[in-house]
């Protein structure tokens, strides 16, 4: 069945041709200019006002030393600041966290969390959707806050009272005070839950957590230095074309949600099984398996017995991919270390999946043939031998593995979607993603990313 959206908002607008994300449907679309639900604040209100104190404060944590901005840092659009798999926290800050530290930019349209969520593209079948973090399990950015506060990897303060009492004595207690009322501490409870309430304005309100001043931002909006360039124009072929990179199919979400546009995602949940990340810790025990939605870290779709049927092992969220290029590791995980090491992941796990999984017997080549590639996981070419094939998420699972474009299950040693120029021209458009933008007076003839 086909649809066809045809949502005239603003100025210019450009056809994107989507594939739902479960589906052969397709429709045509349309990317207009961003119009905000809540214009953005000028003046934060006192919650919002209190939520930036206590982002930046280090007394909030277990060891002093650790703020939300330590792990979520602003000049990296609010995501880590290193290239770390995953951060090190707790009362020493030394013990390991589980998962990758996503940015906290657009975020403010993120619906709570549903098995059965209505896709934004308005294309797709119902699936799961919306909610924070890689999994799904909180409902608000103030539920969501909770979880490093107390988390004995994060923040590790010891309780809720605990945080209270810190923000009891800090230096912006009598803006507490003022924002949430004079008696506000006398309930740590309640303060508690004003303190999250705090941490939620800030991040819906401060216009740096969602500027929307990419230079997609003015090519969508018509606006003056947002011509692209011959290859990021390739690149937003690639990245909307259902037949190679596909990927508007899961980071594109239509032109719905109240007007908005452009988030870079469609809050769905898919398996598309990131390599086993040996860096983490937890992964040492072989019997551990990080599964997303199905547990075991979220708790409420944990499969009824081991190895039972579940839909749900192995999806995570498809996170916005607006200021990727500033990522230094990718995926819930961290596995990756480069967006080109992502993408050839997206074109290859099938046709090449010895350069992502391990191999189990065979033996090693001394010298690797000139042809094999070297932006995979794996840098040693094998001879014989089976190579371990989605390897983070136990064989009960695997039919739960996303297998459409790119990642469409073909054959091993057959050619892959995109070739290694589409991926240069993909890269190039998501750089048109980032974050403050400043246009040139005269655009550039020559260079990367130009022709
Ligand atoms: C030690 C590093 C660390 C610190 C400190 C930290 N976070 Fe995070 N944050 C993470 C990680 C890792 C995740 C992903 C968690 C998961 O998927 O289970 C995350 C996820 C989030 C998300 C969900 C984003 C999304 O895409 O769904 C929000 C919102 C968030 N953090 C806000 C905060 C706030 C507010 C603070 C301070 C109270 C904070 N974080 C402190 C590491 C950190
Ligand atoms: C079937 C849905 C789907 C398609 C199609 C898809 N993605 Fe993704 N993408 C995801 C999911 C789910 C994740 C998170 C997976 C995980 O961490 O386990 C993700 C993660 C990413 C990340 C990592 C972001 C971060 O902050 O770590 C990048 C970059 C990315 N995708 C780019 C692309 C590009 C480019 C394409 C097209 C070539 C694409 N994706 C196609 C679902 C999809």
């Amino acid at each position: 069945m086909l649809f066809r959206l045809n949502i005239s908002l603003f100025a210019a607008s450009i056809a994107l041709s989507l594939a739902g994300c479960s589906g052969g449907d397709s429709a045509t679309a349309t990317v207009t200019a961003l119009v905000a639900p809540v214009p953005p604040a000028t003046t934060l209100s006192l919650a919002a006002q209190v939520g930036k104190q206590m982002f930046f404060d280090e007394t909030l944590s277990g060891s002093r030393k650790m703020s939300c901005a330590t792990c979520h840092d602003p000049k990296f659009a609010y995501g880590p600041p290193n290239d770390l798999a995953v951060q090190l926290g707790g009362s020493t800050l030394t013990e390991s966290g589980d998962r990758a530290v996503p940015s906290l930019r657009y975020k403010e349209y993120t619906p709570a969390y549903a098995d059965l969520l209505d896709n934004p593209d308005g294309i797709s079948v119902p699936g799961p959707g919306g909610g924070f973090t890689w999994d799904g399990r909180a409902n608000s950015l103030a539920d969501q806050a909770k979880i490093p506060l107390l988390d004995p990897h994060e923040m590790a303060n010891t309780s809720p009272a605990n945080v209270v009492a810190k923000i009891q004595v800090s230096t912006y207690a009598p803006l507490f005070q003022q924002a949430f009322g004079g008696t506000v501490f006398a309930d740590p409870a309640a303060a508690f839950n004003a303190a999250v309430a705090a941490l939620q304005a800030f991040q819906l309100e401060d216009v740096s957590f969602h500027p929307y001043n990419s230079k997609f931002d003015l090519y969508a909006g018509n606006k003056i230095g947002g011509t692209l360039t011959a290859a990021e124009t390739r690149g937003l072929k690639l990245f909307s074309d259902p037949a190679t990179g596909n990927c508007a199919s899961c980071h594109y979400q239509g032109a719905g949600l109240g007007g908005s546009s452009a988030l870079f995602t469609d809050f769905s949940y898919e398996a598309i099984s990131v390599p086993r990340n040996l860096a983490i810790p937890a992964n040492n025990n072989p019997l551990y398996y990080d599964m997303g939605i199905c547990g075991p870290i979220r708790s409420d779709h944990v499969p009824t017995s081991a190895n039972a049927k579940d839909a749900f092992c192995g999806m995570f969220k498809a996170p916005t991919i607006r200021n990727v290029t500033n990522r230094k590791s990718f995926f819930h995980n961290g596995v990756m270390h480069s967006l080109q090491q992502v993408i050839q992941f997206y074109n290859t796990r099938d046709t090449m999946p010895e350069l992502w999984y391990p191999t189990i017997g065979g033996v090693a080549k001394t010298v690797n043939d000139v042809n094999f590639p070297t932006y995979g996981l794996i840098q040693t070419q094998y001879v014989g031998g089976t190579v371990q094939k989605y390897n983070d998420l136990p064989a009960a699972y695997l039919a739960n593995i996303d297998t459409q474009l790119p990642l469409d299950g073909r054959a091993a040693g057959s050619a892959p979607p995109m070739s290694d120029n589409d991926i240069a021209d993909l890269i190039c458009f998501l750089g048109t993603l980032n974050d403050d933008y400043v246009a040139t007076k005269t655009p550039p003839i020559s260079g990367s990313c130009v022709n």
